[in-house]
C-alpha cells in the first residue's frame, strides 16, 4: 500500500488511483466485440454488461452511501448492478440479475459509469471524510474509499480469466501481447523450511487498508516442510495425466471424484487437447495447446499449470505429498533464518516486474522461476506473481473478525466450509492488493482463477 495512513493529503493519489483503475476497465471491456455484451463467458456469473455496471455502482453503494451518507447516482442501476454471484453449479444458481433482466444498452451503461465517476472523484477530492466513524461506519479509518479502490482492482482479474473463456474471434489481441517461452522447465527440487512461526493476519494499526478477513493477527507455528522450490509445471501435470491421474479413484476426495465425474474433468481448463490421441494418452499422442487469452499457444512447458484446488490435490497425492497450509505458504513466502518477517518474498522493496508476474504485466504466465528476483528468503520461486498458489487451508475467519460495514457481505457468506484460501498474486492482480495478509478465496473445484500450485511434505531433516 503506497497510500500513506493521512487520508487527506492522500486525496490526490487516491484520486489517480481511482481513474487508473477505471482507465483500465474501460480498456477491458474495450477488448470485446459487440456481439459478446450480453453473454456469460462463464455460466455461473452473470453477463458480461453486469460487470461493466457494477464496478461504478459498487463505488457508489460503498463510498458514496455508505461511507459518505451522499445520496446514489441512480436507484435502479445500483439496484440492478449491486451483487455478483457464487453459486455450486448451474442447476442451484439463482441469479440476482436473471435470465430475464432487460439490461441497458452499453451506451446507457458507459453514461451511468461517466455520472458515478464524476460524482466519486469529486467526493475523492472534496468531500468532507469524518474518519472516526462516528457519523458514518463504512467511513472509519477511510474504509469505504479503500474498499471502493480495491473492488474494482480485484474484479479486473475476475473479468479477465471471464475474458478467456470467449471465442478468439470476439476479442481484438493488443499489438504488444507477446509470451515468454522459451525456457526448458527447471529441475524438480526442494528447500527445507524449519520449524518457526509464521505471523497469518495484521493488526489494525498496522496496515492502513485491509479486508475484513484479514484482520486480526494469528501466530501459527509451523513445523519444519520441505515445500517444492518451483510451482507444478504445465510438463510435470503431464506426467500426472500419463499416469493416468485423472483415472486413479485414489488420488481424489469424494466430493472432487464426483465432481470429475459429473463434469467429465480430463485435463486442466487451460489446456486443448488438439487431438483425440492427445486426449487418450498424453505424453504419446500428440499436441496440447494453451488457452491463451487471444489465441491457442502450444502448450508451453514451463509455464506453471493452472488447474482447480481438486487437481492440484490429486496431483499431490499422486506425488505422496499434499498442498500446503496457509501457514506454511506464509512461512515459505515471508519467514526468513533469522526469524524476521518481511514484507514481501524478497525482501521490503516495492513489487517491481523483475520480482513477479503481476499487476498485469502479462497477459500469459511467464516460466517458472523466470522472476528470481522474487525468489523468497529460502530461495522458494514465484510464491508471490505468476498465478495465486492453492492452499488447503478452509477460508474461515481469524480471531477478532468483524464484518466490514463499507461491504458487510464480503467475506461472511464464504465462511462455509466450502471455500479455500489461495495465496500470492497472478499476471492480472494489481499491485495494491500484493500484501502478506491479503485471502483469495475460491471453491475448491472452480477451474477458471488463474491458480498454481506446489506441494509440500513433513520435513526429513532431524533438527537438534
Ligand atoms: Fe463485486
Amino acid at each position: 500500500m503506497q497510500v500513506s495512513a493521512d487520508i487527506f493529503t492522500a486525496r490526490p493519489v487516491l484520486a489517480d488511483w481511482y481513474r487508473r483503475n477505471r482507465a483500465r476497465s474501460r480498456a477491458l471491456f474495450d477488448l470485446l466485440d459487440p456481439g459478446v455484451y450480453y453473454t456469460r463467458p462463464i455460466s455461473l456469473r452473470n453477463p458480461i454488461v453486469f460487470y461493466e455496471g457494477h464496478l461504478p455502482a459498487f463505488s457508489v453503494i460503498s463510498f458514496l452511501k455508505r461511507g459518505l451518507g451522499h445520496p446514489g447516482v441512480s436507484e435502479r442501476y445500483e439496484a440492478l448492478f449491486a451483487r455478483g454471484i457464487d453459486p455450486d453449479t448451474v442447476q442451484s444458481a439463482v441469479p440476482r440479475s436473471g435470465a430475464a433482466t432487460r439490461w441497458p444498452t452499453r451506451d446507457e451503461v458507459l453514461a451511468y459509469g461517466a455520472a458515478a465517476d464524476a460524482a466519486i472523484l469529486e467526493a475523492l477530492e472534496q468531500a468532507a471524510f469524518d474518519l472516526t466513524g462516528g457519523s458514518h461506519a463504512a467511513m472509519a479509518r477511510g474504509e469505504a474509499v479503500f474498499t471502493a479502490l480495491e473492488h474494482e482492482a480485484m474484479h479486473q482479474e475476475t473479468l479477465l480469466y471471464m475474458w478467456r473463456r470467449l471465442p478468439y474471434d470476439s476479442k481484438h489481441k493488443p499489438r504488444d501481447a507477446r509470451y515468454e517461452l522459451d525456457a526448458a522447465p527447471p529441475a524438480p527440487r526442494t528447500i527445507a523450511i524449519p520449524a518457526g512461526v509464521a505471523s497469518l493476519g495484521a493488526r489494525r494499526d498496522r496496515l492502513v487498508f485491509g479486508w475484513d478477513n484479514e484482520f486480526g493477527e494469528l501466530a501459527v507455528s509451523v513445523p519444519a516442510f520441505d515445500v517444492d522450490a518451483h510451482s507444478v509445471t504445465n510438463a510435470d501435470f503431464l506426467e500426472f495425466m500419463a499416469d493416468g491421474g485423472y483415472r486413479r479413484r485414489d488420488l481424489w476426495d469424494d466430493a472432487s471424484w464426483e465432481w470429475r465425474e459429473r463434469e467429465e474433468v480430463s485435463c486442466p481448463a487451460f489446456w486443448i487437447p488438439e487431438s483425440a490421441e492427445a486426449a487418450r494418452e498424453p505424453l504419446a499422442g500428440g499436441a496440447w495447446s494453451w488457452r491463451g487469452m487471444f489465441e491457442s499457444i502450444p502448450l508451453p512447458a514451463s509455464w506453471p499449470v493452472y488447474v482447480s484446488q481438486a487437481e492440484a490435490a490429486a496431483y499431490a497425492r499422486w506425488k505422496g505429498r499434499r498442498l500446503p497450509t496457509e501457514a506454511e505458504f506464509h512461512r515459505a513466502a515471508f519467514g526468513t533464518p533469522s526469524g524476521e518477517e518481511r514484507p514481501h518474498p524478497w525482501g521490503a522493496a516495492e513489487a517491481t516486474p523483475d520480482r513477479g508476474n503481476f499487476d498485469f504485466a502479462s497477459w500469459e504466465p511467464v516460466p517458472a522461476g523466470a522472476r528470481s528476483a522474487g525468489a523468497s528468503a529460502w530461495g522458494v520461486h514465484d510464491l508471490v506473481g505468476n498465478g495465486w498458489e492453492w492452499t488447503d487451508t478452509e477460508f474461515a475467519p481469524f480471531p477478532g473478525f468483524a464484518a466490514m460495514p463499507s461491504y458487510p457481505e464480503y467475506s461472511v457468506e464464504f465462511f462455509d466450509g466450502l471455500h479455500v484460501v489461495l495465496k500470492g498474486a497472478s499476471p492480472a492482480t494489481a499491485r495494491e492488493l500484493i500484501r502478506p495478509s491479503f485471502r483469495n478465496w475460491f471453491r475448491t473445484n472452480y477451474p477458471y482463477v488463474y491458480a498454481k500450485f506446489r506441494t509440500v511434505s513433513p520435513s526429513k531433516q532431524v533438527v537438534t
